[in-house]
């Protein structure tokens, strides 16, 4: 069975205080009871609240991940993060090919694919976004979007390698616009995708993928996304950053899961 997985994304969003509060407040809500073995949790707060994150969850079934990191492992890059320092303060995850990142920072196919072969070197599992703009779907051109995408960021990933990655796709026009893809827009995409990877991979590659969906998810609308077949959990913005929010999608994961069996 795939891992259903929640990550919350906090962006350039908290500051030491108010992100010890929210670290606080997931760790009193969200207990080993609450989530059970079936969903996996995973916050993603900025850099500099890393070590601050690993002290306030470390003792607790929440994992924790970091939003962005250079694909060098060293070296002469002021103002960049590695991914071996990821690790040391204990990340598990870490998200690379935002589409904010694609936008404001030029980040390519060919960038994103080097930090995801670079963090599986390290020993993290790469949450690699993937997602078409408002005039690609209006032209008609997502699926094309997808397989390029698909195959850039996979560039030179074998089989064993594809199963320790995890795919968001997060269409543009629905991060941040409280716009979410519909339940059936974005199964349609997650099948293509599972698709893409049996076609290229083998038969059954595809199907042990985890594919998380983002995009303007929230409590209300979390259940009937998680629903659907091949969306296998949330990358979340926003409604990370309220506690309640969050682990009302959590909550929603736990009764999908519990509903498919
Ligand atoms: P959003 O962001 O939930 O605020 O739409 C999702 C994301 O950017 O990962």
């Amino acid at each position: 069975m795939r891992t259903r997985l929640i990550a919350g994304n906090w962006k350039m969003n908290m500051d030491r205080h108010s992100g010890a509060v929210l670290l606080n407040e997931l760790k009193g809500i969200l207990t080993p009871d609450r989530i059970g073995q079936s969903v996996s949790v995973v916050v993603c707060p900025p850099f500099p609240l890393l070590g601050l994150a690993g002290d306030i969850l470390g003792s607790t079934p929440l994992s924790i991940g970091a939003q962005n990191m250079h694909h060098e492992k060293g070296g002469a890059y002021t103002g960049e993060i590695s991914a071996d320092m990821l690790v040391s303060f204990g990340c598990r995850y870490v998200i690379v090919g935002h589409s904010e990142r694609r936008r404001y920072f030029h980040e390519t196919d060919e960038i994103v694919n080097r930090k995801a072969l670079r963090a599986l070197g390290s020993g993290l599992t790469p949450i690699i976004c993937i997602g078409e703009t408002l005039e690609e779907r209006e032209a008609g051109s997502t699926m094309d979007i997808i397989e390029r995408q698909v195959s850039g960021v996979l560039e030179g990933f074998d089989r064993a390698m594809l199963d320790r990655v995890i795919l968001a796709y997060e269409p543009v026009w629905a991060i941040g616009t409280g716009k979410n893809a519909t339940p059936a827009q974005a199964q349609e995409v997650h099948r293509f995708v599972r698709d893409l990877l049996d076609e290229r991979y083998s038969p059954e590659a595809g199907e042990g993928v985890t594919i998380l969906y983002g995009g303007s998810m929230k409590a209300e609308n979390a259940y009937d996304l998680l629903s659907e077949p091949d969306i296998d959990g949330g990358l979340v913005g926003g409604a990370s950053l309220d506690a309640r929010q969050f682990t009302g999608i959590v909550d929603a994961a736990c009764r999908a899961r519990e509903h498919q069996g």
